[in-house]
């Protein structure tokens, strides 16, 4: 069971909560493979408000809602009036009136927790400027289903200290992990981030560091993690990033130094031949597309579990 209305950082979900939702995401990926209809949200909508672009986020919502007998909206930012200028306090107000739940992919971690104080439904992240909770149920469901524990493996997140990361951390030092993220020195993870994760790590005995050496995150790695140098909203930025960030490349040399049975994730969408090469993501090793079904699976606990 979880016992929190809304899904907005993996900060506020205890350890039972995570590793519920895994669980459940793996039940419920069973139960589909079986045939074995599944529907405990008849009746219900999901409005899902996107102000970025999406394919995975958006498909898998809405096919998971529609698996578990109910129907999702898709909201444009620009086509609702939030892309007029109406606030979000009163689209959260308005749209509780019709939907059971919420889900927005913004570039403010601050509109989520505005639509979930005036909303009396469920909210959920489907990314924002700081966190991607979502993905890290798939993530973790995916390396649960490789490696069959959590505990004790050692992720090495190489790149931008982004979004990605910063859910990574904070799931992975919960679970027990090692998370080592390696970043150029202007693209480490948020401080208060860091430490909340370092907090957590410390109840476990696990260990989240943060350096700027990538062979010091990769040496023996169970999971490798990489994510684009340039999240949505620092397209402008790109050219310069590229040069920042060429040496945190995932090829097939830095690879040779993890453990031989390492695991190669990536959220996507993934540019082949800047933070991984194509030999890397599309070689034997790497779990990508697992990953990328598992969201459909991760989805549906999500939603089952606040909105059924
Ligand atoms: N990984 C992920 O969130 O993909 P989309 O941007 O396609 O939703
Ligand atoms: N860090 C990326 C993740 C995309 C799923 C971004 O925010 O664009």
């Amino acid at each position: 069971m979880i016992n929190k209305k809304h899904f907005l950082t993996l900060a506020d979900y205890t350890k039972e909560e995570i590793e519920y939702l895994i669980m459940l995401g793996i039940e419920i990926k069973q139960k589909l493979k079986q045939g074995i209809p599944y529907q405990p949200l008849q009746g219900k909508t999901l409005g899902m408000i996107f102000e970025k672009s999406s394919t995975r986020t958006r498909v898998s919502f809405e096919v998971g809602m529609l698996q578990l007998g109910g129907h999702a909206l898709f909201l444009n930012k620009n086509d609702i009036q939030i892309g007029r200028g109406e606030t979000i306090s009163d689209t959260a107000k308005v749209l509780s009136r019709y939907l059971d739940g919420i889900m927005m992919r913004t570039d403010d971690q601050k509109k989520l927790e505005e639509l979930a104080k005036n909303g009396s439904i469920p909210i959920i992240n489907g990314l924002s400027d700081i966190y991607h909770p979502t993905q890290v149920i798939a993530d973790f469901m995916t390396i649960y289903e490789n490696k069959g524990t959590l505990k004790g493996l050692k992720l090495a997140f190489i790149g931008d200290g982004n979004n990605m990361a910063h859910s990574l951390m904070i799931a992975g030092a919960k679970l027990g992990m090692n998370v080592y993220i390696a970043a150029p020195k202007a693209y480490e993870p948020m401080e208060e981030i860091v430490e909340l994760a370092k907090a957590e790590a410390v109840k476990q005995n696990s260990k989240i560091v943060i350096t700027n050496d990538t062979e010091e995150a990769i040496e023996q790695a169970d999971i490798i993690y990489t994510d684009v140098w340039a999240s949505m909203g620092q397209e402008e930025e790109t050219a310069i990033r590229l040069n920042h960030f060429k040496d945190y490349q995932v090829n097939s040399v830095l690879v040779e130094q993890a453990k031989k049975d390492y695991l190669f994730m990536h959220c996507l969408p993934a540019h082949r031949g800047e933070e991984v090469t194509a030999e890397v993501i599309d070689g034997p090793n790497s779990v990508v597309f697992d990953e990328a079904e598992n969201r459909l699976h991760a989805h549906k606990a999500i939603l089952v579990a606040l909105m059924a």
